[in-house]
C-alpha cells in the first residue's frame, strides 16, 4: 500500500430540510455574508430565499449570474463585493460552478494577489474565507473537497486549484434539491461522479478497500443514475446519486494506491476550454475512448475486473472480450441515459486539438503516469477518436 495523507476538514450535513441548521453552523463566523449563486434555478426555486431566512440577522451581499464553468470575472466580482462588504463568510448555493466560483472568491477576498494568478499558484494561498455551501447538483463532489476549476476566456484556459484552506467547512446537501437539475445535467452529473471513479480507480495497482469504495460507486450509479433521470423526483435515486458524488475528488477514492493523473479530466479541461462544454458530457465523451486506447496487455487485468465487478461478466470468459465488453457497455450506458457519444455533437471541430494537446501537457499533470502513458500523440488519438 501507497503512503497517503488524508485530510476532510469539511461537515457533510446530509437530508431533507436541513437548511435552517445554516443559523446555527455559520455561528461565530461572523455576520457579514456573500450569498453566491448561478443563473437562476436557485431563484426561481425559493431556495435563495430559504437559505437567506435561515441567515436572518446577518447582512447579506449578494453575487448571482455563476455560469457553468465559472470565469475568473465572476471570481473578481465577488472578492471586490467581500472586501467592500467586509464579508466574513460565504454561502455558496449551487452545483459545482457556483461553488468552485465560491472557492476561488474566498481565496481572493483576503489576498493582495490578482484573482487568476491564485488560480495559478495555489500555493500561495495562505487564508481564505469561511465557506459554506448548498448542494444543488450531484457531481463534481466539490462540497467536500478543497479544489476549484475556474475558467479565462481571455486566454482559453480552464485551470484547477487546489489548497486545504478551499474547504468548505460546513455543506447542506439534501437531495430532495437536486429534483429539479434537468435530465442532461442529471446525466452530466453521473458522468462526472462515473468518471472520478475511473480516474482513480483504473490504475496497475489496486487496492482492496478504495477497489471496493470505486466499485460500489460505479454500481451505484449504474443502477441509480438511469432511475433519476427518468423520475426526477426519486428521492431514493437523487439520495444515492448525491452521496456516490460527495467522495469524488477527496481522495477517499484513491486511498493506497499510486496517484493516477486524472487523464480524462486533463483533456476534458481542454475541451471546455476551448468550447465551453459540459464538463459531464466531455467526459462521457472521452471516457471509452480513453479507456480503448488504454486497454493493453499490462492492463488487461484491471478491465477484467471492472467488468466483472461492475457489470457481472463472466470471469472465466476471455479476458480480452470481457475487457472489450466492460468498455462498450460504459459506451452504451452513457448513452442510455441521453448523453452524446461524439464531440461533433457539442459542436466541437478539431481546429483545436492541436493547442489543447500542448496545453494539457504543459498544465496538467505527466500523463506519462497513467494506466497506459499518453503523450502528446495519445492526446491527439483519443481527441481525434471522440470527435
Ligand atoms: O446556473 P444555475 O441556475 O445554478 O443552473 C445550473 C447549470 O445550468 C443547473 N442546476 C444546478 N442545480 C440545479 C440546476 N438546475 C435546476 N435545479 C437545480 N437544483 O445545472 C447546470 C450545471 O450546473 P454546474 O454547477 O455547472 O454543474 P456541476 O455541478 O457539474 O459543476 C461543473 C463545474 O465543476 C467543475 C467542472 O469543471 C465545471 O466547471 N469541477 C469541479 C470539481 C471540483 N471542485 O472538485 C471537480 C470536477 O471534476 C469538475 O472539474
Ligand atoms: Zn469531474
Amino acid at each position: 500500500m501507497q503512503p497517503f495523507s488524508l485530510y476532510l476538514p469539511t461537515r457533510l450535513v446530509y437530508g431533507k430540510d436541513r437548511i435552517e441548521e445554516l443559523d446555527g453552523l455559520t455561528r461565530g463566523y461572523g455576520t457579514r455574508v456573500l450569498l453566491v449563486a448561478g443563473t437562476g434555478s436557485a431563484r426561481k426555486s425559493g431556495l435563495v430565499d430559504r437559505v437567506k431566512a435561515a441567515l436572518a440577522g446577518r447582512d447579506i451581499v449578494e453575487l448571482e449570474g455563476v455560469v457553468p464553468n465559472p470565469r475568473i470575472d465572476s471570481v473578481r466580482a465577488g472578492a471586490a463585493l467581500c472586501k467592500e462588504h467586509n464579508v466574513d463568510f460565504i454561502v455558496a448555493v449551487g452545483g459545482g460552478s457556483v461553488i468552485d466560483c465560491s472557492k476561488a472568491i474566498a481565496a481572493a477576498a483576503v489576498s493582495d494577489e490578482e484573482a487568476w494568478e491564485l488560480v495559478r499558484h495555489p500555493d500561495r494561498i495562505e487564508k481564505a474565507l469561511p465557506l459554506f455551501t448548498v448542494l444543488t447538483l450531484a457531481a463534481t463532489g466539490s462540497e467536500y473537497d478543497n479544489s476549484a476549476v475556474i475558467s479565462n476566456t481571455a486566454t482559453s484556459e480552464k485551470l484547477g486549484m487546489a489548497n486545504d484552506r478551499l474547504a468548505p467547512v460546513a455543506s447542506i446537501c439534501d437531495p430532495s434539491l437536486t429534483f429539479s437539475v434537468p435530465a442532461y445535467h442529471t446525466a452530466a452529473g453521473i458522468a462526472d461522479i462515473m468518471s472520478h471513479t475511473f480516474e482513480q480507480y483504473m490504475v496497475l495497482e489496486g487496492n482492496p478497500v478504495s477497489d471496493g469504495f470505486c466499485e460500489t460507486i460505479l454500481r451505484t450509479c449504474i443502477e441509480y443514475g438511469p432511475k433519476a433521470v427518468a423520475e426526477p423526483d426519486n428521492e431514493e435515486a437523487r439520495s444515492a446519486l448525491m452521496l456516490a458524488s460527495s467522495f469524488g475528488c477527496n481522495g477517499m477514492l484513491a486511498l493506497g494506491r499510486t496517484p493516477s493523473p486524472w487523464p480524462c479530466h486533463g483533456i476534458e479541461h481542454e475541451i471546455s476550454a476551448f468550447h465551453d462544454i459540459t464538463h459531464g458530457v466531455g467526459l462521457a465523451i472521452i471516457t471509452p475512448h480513453w479507456m480503448r486506447y488504454s486497454l493493453t496487455e499490462t492492463t488487461l487485468a484491471r478491465f477484467v475486473q471492472y467488468g466483472v465487478r461492475v457489470w457481472g461478466l463472466d470471469p472465466e470468459g476471455d479476458p480480452m472480450t470481457v475487457a472489450k465488453t466492460a468498455i462498450d457497455k460504459t459506451a452504451e450506458f452513457f448513452a442510455s441515459i441521453g448523453l452524446p457519444s461524439r464531440l461533433s455533437e457539442t459542436g466541437v471541430t478539431d481546429e483545436h486539438f492541436e493547442a489543447m494537446a500542448e496545453h494539457v501537457e504543459t498544465c496538467w499533470w505527466s500523463l506519462q503516469g497513467a494506466l497506459r502513458p499518453i503523450d502528446r500523440a495519445g492526446v491527439l488519438e483519443i481527441l481525434r477518436a471522440s470527435l
